[in-house]
């Protein structure tokens, strides 16, 4: 008898450790994504900050927006996903952005072991003009991160969220501000899946 009691208080402990080992809640690290840009006029400030409000809502998303000279080593490193913004500038992306991109391997020394390798990555532009560079200066930007071994996505447009800011379109609309959130969510999802993968 005594025999048969130890052995339903031995299953009984084994049985509850499994049940609470089973019901135990992940613990989940954040999903890092930085959001850099370079903004003169506030145009491409406010794009950062739609983009950054679309990746907050995602579940376990930290944001952390910068000004691209002030990015650190840690944050361009310990991001899961990097998002960079830019005003066109003579059909491409602004001098600041480029430097930002070259400081990659000047400051971070990030070739050739590719430490961005498997980041997620995204781009966003301001423009004047309806059709003055900003495609260009998206891929410009997309085509540094492939250079870097980065998972590219797009999102809001075909190439990233952009938006005209000058002539008939001055400033930035909801419906551009729209685009930029869907390219933050975006991008905070596919983070997400990258680190945590696919869920069944
Ligand atoms: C030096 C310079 C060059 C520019 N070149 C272009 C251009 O080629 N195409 C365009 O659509 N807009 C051009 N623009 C306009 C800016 O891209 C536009 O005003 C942008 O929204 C500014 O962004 P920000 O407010 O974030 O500084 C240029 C602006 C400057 C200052």
């Amino acid at each position: 008898m005594r025999q048969v009691l130890v052995s339903l208080l031995v299953g009984w402990v084994c049985l509850s450790y499994g049940v609470a080992e089973a019901t135990e809640p992940e613990t989940v690290r954040p999903i890092k994504v930085l959001v850099a840009y370079h903004s003169l006029s506030g145009n491409t400030e406010k794009m950062a900050q739609a983009v950054s409000e679309g990746a907050r809502g995602v579940a376990g998303a930290q944001v952390t927006m910068k000004r691209v000279g002030q990015v650190t080593g840690e944050e361009l490193l310990g991001a899961d996903a990097i998002v960079i913004g830019s005003p066109v500038y003579w059909s491409n992306m602004a001098g600041e952005v480029k430097t930002f991109i070259d400081s990659w391997q000047f400051k971070f020394g990030v070739f050739p072991e590719f430490k961005l390798k498997n980041k997620v990555g995204a781009a966003f532009a301001t423009g004047g003009q309806i059709s003055s560079g900003k495609e260009l200066t998206m891929l410009s930007i997309l085509a540094a991160m492939l250079g870097n071994q980065m998972i590219v996505v797009s999102g809001g447009g075909a190439f990233g969220a952009s938006a005209t800011t000058e002539g008939n379109s001055p400033g930035i609309d909801e419906q551009e501000l729209a685009a930029a959130r869907d390219l933050g969510r975006r991008v905070a999802d596919v983070a997400g899946l990258v680190v945590r993968g696919a869920k069944p």
